[in-house]
């Protein structure tokens, strides 16, 4: 005490002194102690660590695999069964094979079968592995599936596995915990993922829609983000795309393919070196040493400072291209020189072959309009178009164009006529906005009749089918058949093998996959896992990665309104299609009683007061995705399960709330999604953009609409409520509408959703329609059940 008094004190009381520091004696004293205080500091932050180091938790790793190959059995379900007990120890003996022979052998502990099932007839299993782990050298989710799936590659490499008696294993597929991606293991026919999902390097199949390039990383090796510096426009800002003469800088990847120097075809650019065009550019002239590319530019003329003229190396036509058909319209050209990529020059991103452009996407046509029919004259200015997918079916029919639209082609403009290629020209880019700010490659301008005639819109090459062609040419490392790619390096070369990083990709992080987080007091903040929080307001599904572990990022295909573009401004009384695809209306006996709110493909959220006459789920249903309310052109699908919140009581509506489960899963469309729903810490703020809906009746005491009612509403302050209604106002209940009067629940209808739009642009559900004094009356608003205070007991049915 007294030292530390005088040689902390020393500086303080005598800093205007000089005589002080000048003392030898005094300041040696005083660098000995800062010496003492440093060395005893590193000791502590030493014995901390070892502590951390010596201290062992356990920690638990769930995951799920189909045995493709070997038959489901309900006797499996008894765990006493010889079927039970030979494939218990057949799994249990090979996994512990691979992690004893893995470079985290002594921190294996256990193996268990959780639960045999049945999927597509084979065994599907979920078992869990127990590790012991230091605090600080806790090994992250990735870590442990990469090792699982590494060892079970060589387990399987080439032979099938034996379940003696019972059959034996051809493949494997790797479920995951979060049921956004799988891997497959074995048999090299199911070894490549499906058509319809994404191929990561690794092997993942990710079920995402469109994961590449969307800022979220989908990929455990987040390879879905790993090359994108595509489809941007730096020249822009956030501007929006409008106006027919293209502004300088908007189509920074459109190129002037120019045939002894005259403005012949279009093209876009695909890397520093490569572009692509159509085939029937080149009929006549295939001389890479005639053609030139000008980039940068838009001005035909090329007489801007930002515009560059190339010459061409080389150019490939394709090999299936058919003249007479037009099919598989596109050439691969090199640049002699490589180029700068600046504001004006910039490449568009090649979509990967699961990419999906849907019908009704707006995307944009741009060109110098070189082939204009009837008006031989070019432009002199970059020309754009905004034109919409069209469906290939219809593209196809007798109608449009009889059959002439093959796989390897695409349809976008207007059926009425209008807009068209013919805007663009020949070659060049059909671009479509996949995440907000980046542009793929969607078509090049191929063929199309007239220009801009009814029911004769523009075709174009799908870049989806002729990307793989394209891309042996431009980045031949990029197209791998998948399969060469497994690796089936045996576990037992640690250090060497791939799936042997020596240290864990991830350090401190949480390997428990287990869905429902412990507890974790984050006094009002985000909890990311069970160790840890984050102080950022509404992280979830802000397309921003803020937990390590990104559980922040995860469960976020939600409210999205895909059929209503991005750009619309929502305004009206009655609702379009799509517009609210999260909404059913719940029926007895197929007559509505209720609204209810989508949350997951199974599950729907309402009011627990609907179920007082009938709580029993035979004769309920809900119908999906119409506007209308008797159900015209919806999907109905029947209540499989009825779950009322344990504390609802209907006489003062606490928890007024229940989960419904659906018989099968709804299928997501246009006009049917899930809803985003909020962590328990999100907070809705005043000014946040909310809607009511449903087809309650519009003024009290009035009928049911048949059409979708929708309002804007304001979230109320919770004080200002329990100013109308007192003490029956419990802090699990919200209320939202306007004190002012006017635009209240009545719109909507019990068990209806509270929605509201986060900046992210997605929708989250904020409330379920409970109560309320009347409909609209100045001074009492609708009063709704607070989702984030039943958030937690909705986890314990839902996977997340
Ligand atoms: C269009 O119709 C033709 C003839 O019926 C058929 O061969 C072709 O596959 C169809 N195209 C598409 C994209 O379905
Ligand atoms: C969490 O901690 C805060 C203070 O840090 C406390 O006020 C609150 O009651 C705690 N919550 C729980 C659920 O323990
Ligand atoms: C329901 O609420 C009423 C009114 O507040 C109360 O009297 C009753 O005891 C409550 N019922 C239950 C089961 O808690």
């Amino acid at each position: 005490m007294e030292v530390k008094k005088d040689g902390g004190g020393g500086p303080w009381s005598s800093s205007g002194d000089s005589s002080a520091s000048s003392n030898p004696a005094c300041s040696c004293r005083r660098t000995l102690i800062a010496f003492l205080i440093f060395f005893l500091l590193i000791i502590g932050v030493f014995v901390g660590l070892l502590i951390a180091y010596l201290v062992q938790e356990q920690h638990d790793f769930m995951e799920t695999v189909e045995l493709k190959g070997l038959k489901y059995d309900p006797v499996l379900q008894d765990e006493n069964s010889g079927f039970s007990i030979v494939l218990t120890s057949v799994l249990k003996s090979k996994i512990k094979n691979i992690f004893t022979a893995s470079s985290i052998s002594h921190h294996y502990i256990d193996c268990s079968v959780v639960a045999y099932g049945n999927i597509n007839s084979d065994v599907m299993a979920t078992f869990r592995l127990v590790f012991r782990v230091s605090k600080v050298q806790q090994y992250s989710d990735n870590f442990v599936q990469d090792l699982l799936r590494g060892g079970l590659g060589s387990v399987m490499h080439g032979k099938p596995l034996e379940v003696p008696e019972f059959g034996e294993i051809n493949a494997i597929v790797l479920l995951g915990a979060s049921g956004k991606s799988f891997y497959s293991i074995g048999d090299e026919m199911i070894a490549r993922c499906p058509d319809n999902t994404f191929t990561c390097d690794d092997g993942e199949c990710v079920t995402k829609l469109n994961p590449e390039c969307d800022f979220v990383p989908d990929c455990a090796d987040e390879s879905d983000e790993a090359r994108c510096a595509c489809g941007t426009r730096p020249a822009m800002g956030s501007r929006i795309v409008g106006g027919e003469d293209a502004r300088k800088g908007e189509l920074p990847w459109q190129v002037s393919l120019r045939l002894y120097g005259r403005h012949t075809c279009g093209a876009s650019i695909v890397n520093d070196r490569w572009l692509v065009s159509a085939a029937h550019c080149f009929a006549w002239n295939k001389d890479p040493k005639d053609w030139t590319a000008l980039v940068g530019a838009r001005l035909v003329s090329g007489d801007e400072s930002d515009s560059t003229t190339i010459n061409i190396k080389s150019l490939v036509v394709s090999p299936d291209y058919n003249s007479l058909t037009t099919d598989s319209d596109v050439t691969v050209l090199e640049l002699d020189t490589p180029l700068t990529f600046s504001s004006y020059i910039q490449p568009v991103c090649l979509p990967s072959s699961s990419y999906v452009f849907s019908p009704g996407q707006i995307c944009v046509v741009s060109g110098w309009g070189a082939l204009h029919q009837y008006n031989p004259k070019v432009p002199p200015t970059l020309q754009k178009a905004v034109v919409k997918i069209i469906d290939s079916k219809v593209c196809n029919k007798s109608s449009v164009y009889r059959g002439a639209v093959s796989h390897n082609m695409m349809c976008a403009g207007f059926l009425q006529g209008k807009v068209d290629s013919c805007q663009g020209d020949s070659g060049g880019p059909l671009v479509c906005q996949g995440a907000p700010g980046r542009f793929f490659l969607a078509g090049v301008v191929s063929w199309g009749v007239g220009c801009a005639q009814i029911n004769k819109p523009g075709v174009y090459s799908r870049i989806t089918r002729l990307r793989n062609w394209i891309l042996s040419h431009t980045n031949p490392s990029l197209v791998h058949d998948y399969y060469q790619h497994v690796p089936t390096v045996p576990v037992t070369v640690p250090g060497e093998s791939f799936y042997n990083p020596p240290v864990p990709r991830t350090i401190a992080m949480d390997v428990s996959s287990a869905p429902t987080l412990t507890a974790l007091n984050c006094s009002g903040h985000f909890q990311c896992s069970a160790a840890s929080c984050i102080s950022k307001v509404n992280p979830e599904c802000d397309s921003v990665p803020d937990c390590p572990n990104q559980a922040d990022e995860r469960n976020c295909d939600c409210g999205m309104r895909p059929a209503m573009g991005s750009h619309r401004i929502v305004g009206g009384v009655t609702s379009r299609r799509g517009e609210w695809p999260w909404i059913g209306s719940l029926q007895f006996q197929r007559l509505h009683r209720c609204g209810a709110t989508l949350i997951h493909s199974k599950w729907l959220l309402t009011a627990a007061h609907c179920f007082k006459s009938d709580p029993s789920p035979t004769n309920w249903a809900v119908s999906l995705g119409s506007v209308l309310r008797s159900g015209v052109g919806a999907l109905v699908i029947p209540i499989q399960r009825v779950i009322i919140h344990p504390a609802f009581n209907g006489t003062n509506m606490h928890h007024d709330v229940a989960l419904l489960e659906l018989a099968v899963p709804a299928p997501m469309s246009y006009t049917i999604q899930s809803v985003c729903l909020p962590s328990p810490v999100h907070r809705f703020l005043q000014k946040t953009e909310c809607y009511i809906t449903g087809w309650g009746s519009m003024r009290e005491g009035g009928s049911l609409t048949n059409l979708l009612q929708k309002a804007a509403v304001n979230i109320i302050d919770q004080a200002d409520c329990q100013q109308s209604y007192g003490n029956v106002l419990t802090p699990n209940m919200m209320c939202a509408g306007s004190i002012e009067g006017g635009r209240d629940t009545c719109l909507g209808d019990s068990g209806g959703p509270l929605t509201c739009r986060e900046p992210s642009g997605q929708w989250f559900t904020a409330g379920v329609t409970s109560w309320g004094h009347g409909c609209g009356r100045i001074g009492f608003p609708g009063v709704y059940t607070r989702i984030t205070s039943v958030r937690r007991w909705i986890s314990t049915y839902l996977p997340f």
